[in-house]
């Protein structure tokens, strides 16, 4: 179903919700990143992702509020001088509201350093190395009592507050693994209301979920199945989901073949909706005069043939294990010295949490030692450039020969769809069958084991001796299989299914 057909279908649904819903948005990361700058004056960032580029493009349609955690000191400062209420999101012609939830420094850290991003998302991307790791011991406890339960909670009543206004029973659109319980606070404050949650990480099975306390497997869960729809990236995931629930939450009947799970009367409908990129608005971004500025600022580091990877600098994007393959590959084939060069774009992340700081070391160890032992004054195999610059990173994806996206464990991974999207040299895919988006793009893509160094250096090598005729055939395909399940279908099927909801419960 071509997205430029959904466009219209989307506008329309929006305004049929429109007339008489409130939709409420929440997520830990707010659509508009606020920062102080030099002279101390607010300054707003759009988030550059496409889920925020999709759901601030509805809100042309229709009013929306987004409820978000103040995560610095600028988006404490906007929360402030909105006095801690929604403010209107200065995007000219576009109805977006946002609500910052303020919660204090050592609460924040608990929940976003301690227990959402160590804990949560490394069992959720099986990041474990389960004979030393995780310990559950009082430090964690007391980030989960008082950390993620209590931002849970402060988000939760804010999105009560937020809907006290509508007459109708609103509709709420809950976001990722740092709101599990949101949904059934909710519900007990506001038991009609229409909730859906999606996660956007990895699911995993009820076996590696065990390695987290039973008190807080069935509470992560429960507070999933308070929603109606709960949203996952695959097909995968969503048989993870049901078997976990069955495992977890007591008195729950699951329907694998219907994916539906009951609960006391409370029916949830589990459902895989794999995430994309804004075709078009990335068609815009690459036309855009700042882009052919940093095109020519990036083409001096290009070999004969180019490897690119953009990646969050992080331990489950297996940035080191990719260089390894390439090492192994300058090895195995000598005569590719001096031609082909390895350009990696990385996002400094998380950088308070000691994981992250670790690896980013690893990683910049790894590419300094591959460097001494191939380069030269005339050339080095790798450059690797630390910054969030999404034009940048765009105007790189313009022109590789190949791309590498090897994650050992990815929800979707949307630069494997953003790079075929924009990219101009008919550049081969390498991409890990553990990224979500090997579902869709296995067939025109490379597969690799994300393990296999082996493997994956022969996939880069295939890539790069693969006659032209292939290259462009490929291209041509992964291209087409994006731009016909891009961001506005991924949208569109979620808020049929809200809608179809909201009119059952009229009945
Ligand atoms: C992943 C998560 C998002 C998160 C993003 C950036 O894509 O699914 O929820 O916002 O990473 O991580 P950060 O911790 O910087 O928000």
């Amino acid at each position: 179903m071509p997205p430029q057909a959904d466009r219209p279908r989307l506008h329309q649904l929006c305004e049929e919700l429109l007339s008489h819903r409130n939709l409420i948005i929440a997520s830990n990361r707010g659509p508009i990143d606020y920062r102080l700058n030099e002279a101390g004056k607010l300054q707003g960032r759009r988030g550059s992702g496409g889920v925020v580029t999709a759901l601030s493009a509805i809100s042309q349609y229709m009013d929306i509020t987004w409820v978000a955690s103040a995560m610095g000191e600028g988006d404490r400062r906007a929360a402030e001088m909105a006095q801690w209420r929604r403010f209107k999101a200065p995007i000219p012609g576009h109805n977006l509201y946002i609500r910052f939830v303020v919660s204090s420094g050592s609460t924040y850290y608990k929940y976003y350093s301690v227990f959402c991003n160590p804990l949560l998302w490394f069992l959720q991307h099986c990041m474990w190395n389960s004979s030393h790791t995780p310990n559950i011991d009082a430090r964690v406890r007391d980030a989960w009592e008082n950390g993620y339960k209590f931002v849970n909670r402060a988000i939760a009543e804010a999105v009560i507050n937020e809907a006290s206004e509508s007459e109708l029973p609103p509709l709420l659109m809950l976001h990722d693994y740092h709101l599990y319980l949101a949904a059934g606070y909710i519900r007990e404050q506001i038991p009609n209301a229409i909730i859906q949650h999606f996660t956007h990480i990895p699911w995993p099975g009820p076996h590696y979920w065990q390695l987290l306390t039973r008190d807080m497997c069935q509470a992560i869960c429960g507070g999933l199945c308070a929603s109606d729809i709960v949203g996952l990236q695959t097909e995968r995931d969503v048989h993870n989901f049901l078997h976990t629930c069955e495992v977890f939450v007591e008195g729950a009947e699951v329907d694998y073949k219907g994916r539906t799970i009951l609960i006391n009367d409370h029916h949830v409908k589990v459902k895989a909706y794999p995430i994309s990129v804004d075709v078009a608005n990335l068609r815009k971004q690459v036309r855009s005069p700042l882009l052919k500025e940093y095109e020519d600022k990036i083409r001096p580091f290009f070999g004969e043939k180019t490897i690119v990877r953009v990646d969050r600098l992080e331990p489950s994007k297996n940035i080191v294990r990719g260089f390894r393959s390439f090492d192994i590959l300058l090895e195995r084939y000598p005569d590719l010295q001096g031609k082909v060069n390895f350009l990696a774009f990385l996002v400094p992340s998380r950088t308070r949490i000691k994981q992250y700081r670790r690896y980013a070391e690893e990683v910049n160890d790894s590419i300094e030692a591959i460097n001494t032992k191939y380069g030269n004054d005339n050339w080095q195999p790798i450059k690797a450039f630390y910054e969030n610059n999404y034009t940048q990173a765009l105007a790189a994806l313009r022109l590789y020969d190949v791309l590498l996206v090897n994650p050992v464990v990815d929800g979707m991974n949307l630069v494997a769809k953003e790079g075929p999207t924009v990219n101009t040299c008919d550049g081969v895919l390498v991409l890990s069958e553990a990224a979500g988006a090997c579902e869709q793009l296995r067939e025109n893509a490379l597969p690799v084991t994300p393990c296999d160094l082996e493997g994956t250096m022969e996939a880069i090598y295939r890539a790069l001796s693969m006659s032209p005729e292939e290259r462009s055939q490929r291209a041509a395909a992964l291209k087409k299989s994006v731009e016909e399940e891009d961001i506005t279908l991924w949208l569109y099927r979620q808020l049929s299914d809200v809608n179809a909801l909201a009119l059952e419960r009229l009945r």
